[in-house]
């Protein structure tokens, strides 16, 4: 599906390079909770693991063609209908509308097509860029914990947000009919 030049599609093998400089970027790599060093191979052996996994789908985000942000939606657990969310943009094209783009596709993807019932995740607190996008997007923050991580050093708090299913469906952008067949074809439900 392409609207407004946009479409989501599966992560691929192809995607990995990229994947790994943008993670190594400290534009980055400085407001996610990344393990290790991230190299090619390291974001191979990631992949190796992650594609078999049916509680998770990546994705990326293209416009014309061209690769912007990626993503994805983890740990599908179906009692409960929900799952976690990542995004990060292409460093050299952050504030300008594609993390708000990739987040509210991929909660129409989690809502409509693997109709879960809550999309939630975690961010720093001191992520004002994250934070402001998500609430944007319709995410209500749903506390703190604090000193929760350490990175380079630092204790740091961690937000929680989420996005409750009632609250998307009054959302302007949500999508209910949204047709993504790699996704159906990849877990056996949806459209
Ligand atoms: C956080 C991130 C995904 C935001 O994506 P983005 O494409 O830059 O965000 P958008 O351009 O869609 O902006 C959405 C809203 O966020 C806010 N925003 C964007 N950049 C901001 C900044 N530097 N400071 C404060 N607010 C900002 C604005 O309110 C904006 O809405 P507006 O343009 O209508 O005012 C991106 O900065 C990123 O990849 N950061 C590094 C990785 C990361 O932190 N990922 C999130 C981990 S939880």
């Amino acid at each position: 599906m392409s609207v407004g030049g946009y479409s989501l599609r599966p992560f691929s093998e192809l995607d990995i390079p990229q994947r790994a400089s943008w993670l190594c970027d400290p534009r980055t790599s400085d407001t996610m909770p990344l393990e290790g060093h991230i190299t090619e191979a390291s974001t191979r052996a990631w992949w190796a693991r992650v594609q078999q996994d049916h509680t998770r789908c990546d994705v990326v985000l293209e416009q014309s063609g061209r690769v912007v942000a990626m993503g994805g939606l983890t740990g599908f657990d179906p009692s409960t209908r929900r799952a976690e969310l990542y995004a990060f943009v292409s460093p050299v094209h952050h504030g300008q509308g594609y993390g708000t783009q990739l987040v509210s596709r991929l909660c129409n993807l989690g809502f409509s097509a693997a109709r879960l019932n809550r999309v939630f995740l975690w961010t720093y607190a001191m992520n004002a860029p994250a934070i402001a996008l998500y609430s944007k997007v319709g995410f209500i923050t749903e506390g703190c914990l604090r000193q929760h991580s350490v990175t380079r050093g630092t204790l740091l708090d961690r937000q929680v947000m989420g996005l409750l299913r009632a609250e998307w469906q009054a959302l302007p952008w949500a999508d209910p009919g949204v047709q993504y067949s790699w996704f159906r074809d990849k877990f056996g439900i949806g459209n």
